[in-house]
This record gives structure tokens, C-alpha cells and sequence, in this order.
């Protein structure tokens, strides 16, 4: 059924591209029509005579772009015709002239879940009521009368000096991160730096791995850089980190401490686990701390940075979750020997931050306001959690699972297997509800549910949720 479809050139481009653009492009064009089955990784492996590791990747590959779908214990199948040029189409921006990373930069997984920005009940977004905003204009009306020097013209490109103390000693303190100033780089986002470190640190064709389901920003850069994209499966100890043995990934990104989106904690083994199997493979685990610093439930526990032995792991923060995305101000800890080529990098594109945006946030750490800010939002989150999940389990019974998160501002309602997630969850934006299906999130075995922020939920909207949900699956 394959037969000349795949050729592949062996001085040419990695396996695994030469193998996921062939099968790409035979579906879009329609040569390999919807529900065909392809061989396993095994098979087409060997028909090929390469290795099944560049087979699995391919197949990541096409599954993350919605060329085929994978079910646990079942062949790969092409997907329908009709979605995936949807799908091409808003990623691509074919004939526009972009370049191969020009089009790996523009592509939008995010839109793949079938929702918009901006409903209610979104994941991950912080009510803006909840900024202390007083408080904050009072630290940039002192800061906008100081003088920066070097930092105030093109120097300091990584971070106020004053910032990068204020965060290494926070961090230490409240996070467990292990870290001096001069390993500090405040960024504009963990976006940009995730989009920093991946460029630094992999060429195209390098193998990546990200949690299942996971975060689309990490899917994105990792994309953009043109990585082939592997999953590490997260069950309730957080990412298992088994199937990094023998892949050579060169990345490896996690959110150990509260996963994203379904909030589990990965347990110490596991931790020691991921930092053995990333030594053994030569790869930089990619921590994202987004919204530890405000857990409810017991104290957080310590950042993975923390117990690594300081070369492997790169820990990244926001103040996205805490303040406000809007804000544009994050920050990463580096490995010693990594700050120098990465803060010129840095540099080199233009990834700067605001010098009093900067001021004013070490304003907040050095005052201790922040600490009693991150108390505030905690309790009036816990509050609008409780709230979310008493309701959906009263009203929807055995219908769903959803259990009460230990912090954050998102939590999972898992539905029966064999549902439609990506249905219900459209079914909901049209009613003006951002909660993504849980299916969207993964980059390997497929998991049903939604996905369902709490930062924004009243009674009155939770209600309307609930009363749209009952229509829709009890
Ligand atoms: C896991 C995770 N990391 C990072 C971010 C965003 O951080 P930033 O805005 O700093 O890129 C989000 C936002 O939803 C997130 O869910």
C-alpha cells in the first residue's frame, strides 16, 4: 500500500522528516484516503530497513499535526481529509512564501482544540481583578524616577542586577532552586524562553520530548524549531519517564511540580528517574514552574532544578500566573557554563524586558509583598476551585471525574472513553466557553475530557456550564 511512496534519500533530510513529509503530503493530496492503516512502526521499520525509533518519531510527527490518529494498541489511521486541511491551512501559510522554519514558526496548535481566546472558563489565564494593581503603581512611580545606568542604554540585556538577586534568593527560598544571580535571565515570557533554549540548544531533525497530554507552548517551540516531537505518557505520579531510554533527545520538557493540564505531582523516583535517563542521553530537561509559587494544598514541593546535580536542568517561572500574561516578564536559571552563550543569544534577538517592569517586580520580592500577594490569590483561587468541582460533581455525577487540583488555576473533567471531547468542547465555544478538549493535549495516547480554568468562575457561570454539559453528555 506504501509501496514508492516512501523514498527516502539518505544523505537527505532526517528519516523521520523524509518519512512524515511523504505521508503528509499523500494525505493532503488525497492519495492516502481516510481510514487507512498504516503498517505499525515495526513493520514500516523494517520494509524500510531503518530504525523503529525514526518510524515512532514520523508517526509523532504526523499525529501532532492531525494527519493520522493513534489509539492505544491500534495501527496508526489516516485521519479525514477535510480536518486535515483545516488543520494545514492554519498552519502552514502555504504560498506565502514562508521558508520550511518560516512555516514550522506559524503554526497554531493551539487552534487545533476548536475553542478562541478569551472564553470563559479558559485554562491557565489569572482574573485580572486579582492584580494589585495599587501596589504596583506604587513600585513603578519610585522606580520611573531612578537611574538605571548601563541597564537604561544596551547593556544588562538579561536582567537588572538588582532582579536577578531578589529572584535567585526567592527561588531558593520558596522554590528549592539551587541558582546564583549570575545564572538568572529574565525573559519576556516562558515562551520566549523556551523558544531561546530549544533554538540554542537542538538542530532540526533532533529529538524532543514533551508531556502527554501537555502544554501547547512547549509543543510550539518545540515545533518551530523544527524537533521531532516525542511524548512522555503522565499518569498520576506525573510524566513517566521510561520512554527516554535510548532515544538521543536532546530536550526533555516537564512541569514536575503541578502538571499541566491535569495536575499531578511527579513523585521523587520518577524525578531521579528523568535525571538519570537525561544524563544517560545527553539531553537538558526544560522545567516549567508556572504556577507553583501558589499552590493550596500542602506546601509545593521542591522545584526538580533543586535536586539535579546543576547541569541538566533548566528551571523557568512567569509572572503570567501570579500578576498577569500581559505583563510580559519571566525568567529562567541556567546552567553556569550555558548563561553566557544564552544571555548573548538573548540578546542577539531582541528578547528583552522592560528595565521598570523588571525594577518594580523586585520591588515586590524584596518587600515581601509578593509572598503576600501569592497568599491572597492562593486562598480566592482554592475558593473558585472548590467551587468549580462541587458543582460539576453535584450536578454531573458519575458522568464525569474531576477531582479538586492542588493549586494552579485549571483542573481536568474526565468523560467516559469513546466520547467526543473535540465536539463538545465546540459545542461549548459557541456558547462562549474556552475549555478545550483534553484529547487536543496529547501528543500520544489519546485521553478524553475537558479541560476547564476556574480563575473567572462565579456561580452563575459555573452553573450555565453545567446546565450546557447536561445537555451534552449526561
Ligand atoms: C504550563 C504553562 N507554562 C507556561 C505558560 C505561559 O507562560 P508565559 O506567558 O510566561 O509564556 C502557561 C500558560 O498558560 C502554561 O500553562
Amino acid at each position: 500500500m506504501l509501496e514508492g511512496l516512501i523514498v527516502l534519500e539518505r544523505s537527505g533530510a532526517p528519516l523521520p522528516e523524509q518519512i512524515y513529509r511523504a505521508i503528509g503530503d499523500a494525505a493532503r493530496a488525497g492519495r492516502l484516503r481516510e481510514g487507512v492503516v498504516l503498517p505499525s512502526s515495526r513493520q514500516m521499520a523494517a520494509g524500510l530497513g531503518i530504525s523503529r525509533n525514526s518510524v515512532n518519531a514520523a508517526y509523532e510527527l504526523l499525529r501532532a499535526d492531525g494527519v493520522i490518529a493513534v489509539r492505544a494498541g491500534a495501527a496508526p489511521q489516516i485521519v479525514a481529509r477535510a480536518k486535515l486541511e483545516a488543520a494545514h491551512i492554519e498552519g502552514a501559510g502555504d504560498g506565502l512564501g514562508l521558508s520550511k522554519r518560516g512555516e514550522a514558526l506559524a503554526r497554531d496548535l493551539r487552534k487545533w482544540t476548536g475553542g478562541r481566546n478569551g472564553g470563559q472558563l479558559e485554562p491557565g489565564a489569572p482574573d485580572e481583578a486579582l492584580f494589585p494593581a495599587d501596589l504596583w503603581a506604587r513600585c513603578l512611580r519610585r522606580v520611573a524616577r531612578q537611574k538605571f545606568g548601563p541597564a537604561a542604554n544596551y547593556d544588562q540585556v538579561e536582567g537588572l542586577p538588582r532582579l536577578k538577586v531578589a529572584l535567585a534568593d526567592h527561588l531558593t527560598r520558596h522554590r528549592g532552586v539551587s541558582a546564583t544571580a549570575d545564572q538568572v535571565i529574565i525573559v519576556p515570557s516562558i515562551q520566549a524562553g523556551l523558544s531561546l533554549v530549544t533554538n540554542c540548544l537542538t538542530d532540526p531533525g533532533d529529538a524532543g520530548f514533551v508531556e502527554s497530554p501537555g502544554y501547547f507552548g512547549a509543543r510550539t517551540a518545540f515545533a518551530g524549531a523544527q524537533l521531532v516531537t516525542r511524548a512522555l505518557e503522565v499518569d498520576d505520579q506525573g510524566a513517566n519517564p521510561s520512554a527516554l531510554a535510548g532515544s538521543a533527545a536532546r530536550l526533555v520538557y516537564v512541569t514536575p511540580s503541578h502538571h499541566y493540564p491535569t495536575g499531578a505531582r511527579m513523585n521523587l523516583q520518577r524525578r531521579m528517574d528523568l535525571l538519570d535517563a537525561a544524563r544517560r542521553e545527553g539531553a537538558i530537561v526544560l522545567e516549567d514552574d508556572y504556577d507553583s509559587e501558589f499552590m493550596w494544598q500542602g506546601r509545593a514541593i521542591a522545584a526538580l532544578q533543586g535536586i539535579s546535580r546543576g547541569g541538566e536542568v533548566i528551571y523557568l517561572g512567569t509572572t503570567a500566573k501570579s500578576l498577569l500574561p500581559g505583563l510580559r516578564l519571566a525568567y529562567m536559571v541556567v546552567p553556569e557554563d550555558l548563561a553566557v552563550p544564552l544571555r548573548q543569544a538573548q540578546r542577539n534577538l531582541g528578547l528583552r524586558v522592560n528595565i521598570h517592569a523588571q525594577a518594580a517586580y523586585a520591588e515586590l520580592i524584596e518587600s515581601g509583598a509578593l509572598v503576600t500577594h501569592l497568599r491572597r490569590i492562593a486562598r480566592t483561587y482554592e475558593e473558585r476551585g472548590r467551587l468549580l468541582v462541587q458543582t460539576l460533581r453535584a450536578r454531573l455525577g458519575d458522568a464525569i471525574e474531576i477531582a479538586m487540583p492542588m493549586g494552579g488555576l485549571q483542573t481536568v473533567m474526565g468523560l467516559a472513553d469513546g466520547t467526543d471531547d473535540a465536539k463538545i468542547a465546540a459545542r461549548l465555544a459557541k456558547e462562549g466557553f474556552e475549555t478545550p478538549a483534553l484529547s487536543s493535549y496529547c501528543a500520544g495516547v489519546k485521553r478524553t475530557g475537558l479541560v476547564v480554568g476556574f480563575a473567572d468562575a462565579t456561580e452563575k457561570r459555573v452553573g450555565r456550564f453545567a446546565d450546557l454539559l447536561e445537555g451534552l453528555i449526561v
